[in-house]
């Protein structure tokens, strides 16, 4: 076995440079995947934990220069689901089985604390796991959601590189970005995070600070995922990331983080039709579809070529289902917590 790979599986840790040198180096990528997916297996067994995705609003007050939901981008018809349609989303979901609801939007200010507040309350009073992606906010607001039964938060910090994400996400600020980050952990929050894969300009040492800072910080999921360009904004001449780096990301992660949770994301299908079982072989243990209806789906348009956009949410549960048992892994009916591969019901 290649030695880099040997000992990222033994021990766990990797040096910058020897992680560059695993991603620049292509004739091992079979065996990276391989070593992930032993790495998920021996830490996790084969369970896959499903998420339910509502996406609740496509108003997004940022301008982030790669998404299609920036504020600027005036070719997209907006929605802003009600909270009557969140919750009656939120119970088809919990009878299709899903045990996690992830409530993911734009930054959109008329969500204000009061009134996600009073969603959660009831989405939890459907005996779920509930994961929030909605953003910065303040550390007075993600102390209510969590009060009010939040247990999970995704924010990517995108990118580790601080000039390029400033760049990339106008008028954001990367301190701002790592504030949200720690005072989510301080809150008891499981954190997730996770970078985009292919932004103009980010380098294999950027993505090799990106695997390292996920380590430090100690995230409990991470979404990783190819930039995929969006004819709607600035950066749709620009050239998008790659369906292999991405993964090679994804796997390099597990074999250092071995028991978080890592989503085989929706961006990695858009590119390769197979993509979110090849990932679930390479070290994924998650997969997160869409359980929002109608002409939603399609307008929570972050990039092109979004899979499911036409398909309902009871067609999504079967499909996603038959694949998974077609690899002969299991679906889980546990709430899909960090780790604990001695739950009977895969946590
Ligand atoms: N390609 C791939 N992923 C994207 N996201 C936003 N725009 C794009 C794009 N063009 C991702 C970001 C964000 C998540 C909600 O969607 O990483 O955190
Ligand atoms: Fe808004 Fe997130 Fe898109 Fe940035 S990436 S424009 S914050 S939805
Ligand atoms: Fe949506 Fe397969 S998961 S169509």
């Amino acid at each position: 076995m290649n030695s880099l790979i040997k000992k990222a599986k033994e021990t766990h840790s990797l040096t910058k440079d020897e992680i560059i040198s695993l991603l620049e180096d292509n004739s091992i990528n079979e065996e990276l995947f391989k070593a992930a997916d032993e790495v998920r297996e021996e830490n996790l067994g084969s369970y896959v934990h499903l998420r339910g995705l509502i996406e609740f609003t496509n108003i997004c007050k940022r301008n982030c220069l790669y998404c299609g939901l920036r504020r600027d981008n005036k070719n997209l018809k907006r929605y802003r689901l009600s909270e009557e349609e969140i919750l009656d989303f939120g119970k088809k979901a919990v009878e299709y089985g899903y045990k996690t609801l992830v409530l993911q939007g734009g930054e959109d200010d008329y969500f204000t604390a009061d009134r996600m507040v009073s969603i959660i309350k009831k989405l939890k009073a459907l005996n779920v796991a509930i994961t929030l992606s909605i953003g910065e906010r303040s550390f007075e607001d993600y102390k209510k959601f969590k009060e009010a039964g939040a247990d999970r938060y995704l924010i990517r910090i995108e990118t580790t590189d601080k000039k390029l994400y400033e760049d990339m996400d106008p008028g954001m600020s990367h301190e701002e970005r790592k504030r949200c980050l720690r005072d989510l952990k301080t809150l008891g929050y499981e954190v997730g995070s996770g970078s985009l894969v292919g932004l103009p300009g980010q380098t294999l040492s950027s993505l090799a600070d990106d695997i390292l800072f996920f380590k430090k910080i100690n995230v409990d999921m991470l979404g990783i995922g190819p930039f995929i360009p969006n004819e709607d904004t600035p950066l749709k001449d620009a050239k998008g990331g790659d369906f292999t780096l991405a993964l090679k990301v994804m796997a390099i992660i597990r074999l250092l983080l071995v028991d978080i949770n890592i989503p085989a994301t929706t961006a990695m299908e858009t590119l390769n039709k197979n993509g979110r079982i090849i990932a679930l072989q390479s070290g994924a243990n998650v997969v997160m579809p869409n359980v929002t209806e109608g002409e939603y789906r399609k307008l929570y348009a972050l990039y092109p070529g979004k899979i499911c956009t036409g398909d309902t949410p009871a067609h999504c549960r079967s499909c996603i289902s038959s694949k998974i048992h077609g690899i002969g892994r299991i679906i889980s009916d546990g709430y899909g917590f960090r780790g604990n591969k001695n739950s009977p019901k895969g946590n």
